[in-house]
């Protein structure tokens, strides 16, 4: 090939010459055009890769935030069922109704309390529920419920489906929509049976519990009573045997004594005659003072003996008709009052006669007014009335005296009881005796330090 060459003109070298240097600039231009090109691809190459990156972490962001909306669907999807189970499983009926009364919805426990399906009260009017009965006071008070404030417990009965009236307790709420307008109610209604059954049971008892507490208090009042008769029975009894005893004593005793004071006042009555006619009457009459309180301490002991002997003489009494003036006169004859007493005497003259003995009535009246006398040491008033009641004749003993307490107001016709330093306490006891063998009675009224009254009833003579 190199002889080729050499072998070669010079017009032909020119020309291949010119050629190489085209096909060189040729070959330059696209070199360039390729470094160009080579350049451009670069670029895209970088822009794609950038562009990629996005991609990625759009993809990347993408992915998230599908996780993050299923966890949203799965959270909301939780929160459903755990509402809806809250709603089943509640004891208390819940319903939704609209404004126009449609029941929307309502829970098992509200079908259960009622005994219906669920298709028959969703899409029926609320009236099914509620019953028409308390309809107008619901309404009334839904109104309350519309303006927003909730309703707070209502009691009604509301009518099962077997027909019977179910008690219960209804509460409801508005429910607004998403403008904030009313858009339903949502009522909430408890059985309160069992409460209302547990209300009347307490109820029930507690009528019992009064019922057998007036019982209680009736018995307890008859046994008082009881008690208060038994007392009084003893304390009869115990003032019988204390009479008896009394009695038979005082007749012994009386009868024992009345022998040797009447031979004792014989003998008195004797000497005293005796010295009347001797000297010494003249030179010591302080024999004479003497012999009369001798006399007269015998006349003391003899009245004693007589209340004594008065006292156990049960002698039923010799009744008579008699007027009430003369027993009184009679006795104040025997008891001649002291002079610092005054006397006023009230009898009507028109009184109706008493069937009584004349003796044991003065002996009954000589005691009384015995007692004023004693209760007036420094003198008084004695006021002596009668007047007619009913089938009885009452005479009054008013003194102005000492009075009687209270405490010994029970004991005053005990036989020997007695507040005075030289009593026997038989006066009234006899008084009482006489008075309750006639038919009558005796009662006493007293103030302390301002006076007593005996009241003594006497029967008058029978038509
Ligand atoms: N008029 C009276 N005023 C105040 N006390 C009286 C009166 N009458 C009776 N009493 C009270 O009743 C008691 C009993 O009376 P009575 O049986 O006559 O017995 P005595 O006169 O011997 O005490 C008296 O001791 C006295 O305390
Ligand atoms: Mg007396």
């Amino acid at each position: 090939m190199a002889k080729g060459i050499n072998t070669k003109g010079p017009e032909k070298t020119k020309r291949e010459n010119r050629d190489l240097r085209q096909l060189v600039s040729e070959l330059e231009q696209r070199t360039a055009k390729l470094q160009a090109a080579n350049e451009e691809l670069q670029a895209t190459e970088e822009e794609l890769r950038a562009t990629n990156e996005e991609l990625a972490a759009a993809e990347e962001e993408l992915r998230t935030a599908n996780e993050e909306l299923q966890s949203a669907v799965e959270e909301s999807k939780k929160a459903k069922t755990y509402s809806e189970g809250i709603l089943s499983s509640m004891v208390d009926g819940l319903g939704v109704i609209d404004l126009q009364g449609i029941v929307l919805d309502v829970n098992d426990s509200l079908l259960r309390m009622m005994g219906y399906k669920r298709e028959e009260l969703v899409g029926s009017h609320f009236s099914r529920i509620l019953g028409e009965k308390d309809m107008p006071r619901f309404i009334a008070t839904m109104s309350q419920v519309m303006s927003g404030t909730p309703l707070e417990s209502f009691e009604m009965e509301t009518p099962t489906k077997t027909g019977a009236d179910l008690p219960v307790s209804v509460t409801a709420t508005m429910l607004k929509d998403e403008q904030g307008n009313p858009g339903a109610i949502f009522a909430v209604l408890r059985d309160i049976s069992e409460t209302k059954r547990l209300i009347r049971e307490l109820e029930d008892r507690n009528t019992e519990l009064q019922a057998s507490e007036e019982e209680l208090r009736a018995t307890n009042e008859e046994l008082e009573a009881a008690n208060e008769e038994l007392r009084e029975a003893q304390e009869g009894l115990i003032r019988s045997e204390k009479l008896a005893a009394v009695g038979q004593l005082a007749s012994g005793v009386g009868h024992e004594l009345r022998n040797p004071l009447g031979a004792i006042k014989n003998a008195v009555f004797y000497v005293k005659r005796r010295l009347a006619k001797s000297d010494l009457a003249a030179t010591d009459p302080r024999i004479f003072e003497f012999l009369d309180i001798i006399d007269g301490e015998v006349d003391a002991a003899n009245k004693v003996i007589s209340d004594l002997l008065g006292f156990s003489r049960v002698a039923k009494p010799a009744v008579s008709p008699t007027a009430v003036k003369a027993i009184v006169e009679d006795a104040l004859k025997y008891l001649q009052l002291l002079e610092d007493v005054d006397l006023i005497i009230k009898l009507n003259s028109r009184l109706p006669l008493v069937q009584v003995d004349p003796d044991q009535i003065r002996q009954v009246f000589t005691n009384i007014m015995l007692n004023a006398q004693e209760a007036m040491p420094e003198g008084g008033r004695l006021t002596i009335a009668a007047q007619a009641k009913g089938e009885f004749v009452e005479v009054k003993f008013t003194d102005t005296g000492c009075g009687i307490p209270e405490s010994t107001m029970r004991k005053i016709f005990d036989p020997l009881f007695t507040t005075k330093a030289k009593g026997v306490g038989l006066g009234l006891s006899v008084c009482q005796s006489i008075i309750e063998r006639h038919g009558g009675s005796i009662k006493v009224e007293s103030d302390v330090d301002k006076g007593t009254t005996f009241s003594v009833l006497l029967p008058v003579v029978p038509d």
